[in-house]
């Protein structure tokens, strides 16, 4: 298997203390803690190139009222996590896998984007800077948000001609507390066909907000979206992908444009399949979750959480949860590497 065991005590290095924010890493749910620095770097029309990246304080910035991510929109933003080692060291998850999907977002909103070498250096500095706020081993993580942001001066649509490529940091805990409730949007659609729901784009996101404000108000914790071209298939969460499991299959639907291709979504397939089961991507009908033997999500934030009900047309059906899960088994081997208590055979984490 490519996964290996939880290691034992002995081959862990311990290293010297480190020093931490005051912070109540219990009380940490998703929210913005402000950290200490901040890294930016800008392109302008005459450079054609970023360089020349600095950390500055975490803080405001400034910009023309008539910028392209304030008019239009033209932005994208990334997310990955930074986690606290049992020795006190830091490692980032997969980060080669979020420069490569800002610079396929970049290349669709017509954007220059940083290099793999560029936004792994900003990552590592942003997260190295703020390093007493990745929080203690198994407490939480530091969430790291690039952003990359048409920041010139245009009052036409068209693309930007300055760019900012900006990383902040902030110590993360759970994004859900509590159950994952569920309900199927079957109204507003998150994506649609040859639009952007299959990158990370900001336009995606508060479109969504008017829905799951509504069903939040009704004690959901969640939407599932459906799939615009028949309403029929489920696609994914407001900021998560989704899972079924029946017997040895776990299927999840296919990233064809109007999914966001999650690099959590992509490790747990590997995990999954490691483990043994047959992993399929599909089309998957809304009345599948009906026979579903269990139904998770994963993200970057979400990491990935069991779902205990599912509320479609007024019918609520309820999936299992707890310590038997599949979704538990994964989530456990997921942070495990996470965090470096299982051997990184697949060479998904870096030591910072
Ligand atoms: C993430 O999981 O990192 C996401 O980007 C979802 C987010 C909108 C909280």
């Amino acid at each position: 298997p490519l996964i290996g065991p939880l290691q034992t005590c002995e081959s862990r290095i311990y290293r010297e203390k480190a020093e931490y924010a005051n912070v109540n890493w219990d009380e940490l749910g998703f929210a913005l803690t402000k950290t200490d620095y901040m890294y930016v770097m800008n392109i302008t029309e005459e450079e054609q190139k970023f360089f020349n990246g600095t950390l500055t304080r975490f803080g405001n910035i400034e910009m023309c009222p008539s910028s392209g991510i304030l008019n239009y929109g033209q932005g994208l933003f990334e997310g990955l996590k930074a986690y606290r080692k049992e020795d006190e060291g830091i490692l980032l998850f997969r980060p080669q896998e979020n420069a490569l999907r800002m610079k396929i977002g970049a290349d669709r909103m017509c954007m220059p984007s940083p290099t793999v070498d560029q936004f792994i250096d900003a990552v590592k500095k942003t997260v190295l800077a703020n390093k007493r706020w990745v929080p203690p081993y198994g407490r939480g993580s530091l969430y790291v948000r690039p952003l990359l942001m048409g920041t010139g001066r245009n009052l036409g649509v068209k693309p930007s001609s300055d760019y900012t490529f900006l990383v902040y940091a902030s110590p993360v805990g759970n994004y859900h507390k509590g159950d994952l409730n569920l309900m199927v949007e079957d109204n507003v659609r998150r994506a649609i066909p040859g639009g952007t729901g299959g990158i990370k784009a900001v336009t995606n996101y508060s479109p969504v907000y008017k829905p799951l404000t509504e069903a939040k108000a009704k004690g959901f914790s969640d939407l599932l979206f459906l799939d615009a071209s028949t309403g029929s298939n489920i696609e994914e969460g407001s900021a998560c992908n989704i899972f079924i499991l029946k017997g040895n299959v776990i299927s999840t639907p296919t990233t064809h444009g109007t999914i966001l291709p999650g690099i959590t979504r992509k490790s747990i397939m590997e995990i999954a399949s490691d483990f043994g089961y047959q992993v399929e991507e599909r089309a998957i009908p809304i009345k599948e979750v009906f026979d579903a033997e269990e139904i998770f999500c994963t993200g970057t934030a979400m990491v990935v959480k069991s779902v205990a009900s599912i509320t479609y047309q007024g019918k609520r059906i309820e999936y299992k949860l707890g310590a038997e899960t599949l979704a538990q088994k994964l989530h456990a081997t997921l942070t495990g590497i996470q965090t470096g208590l299982i051997e990184d055979k697949l060479g998904w984490t870096m030591l910072i």
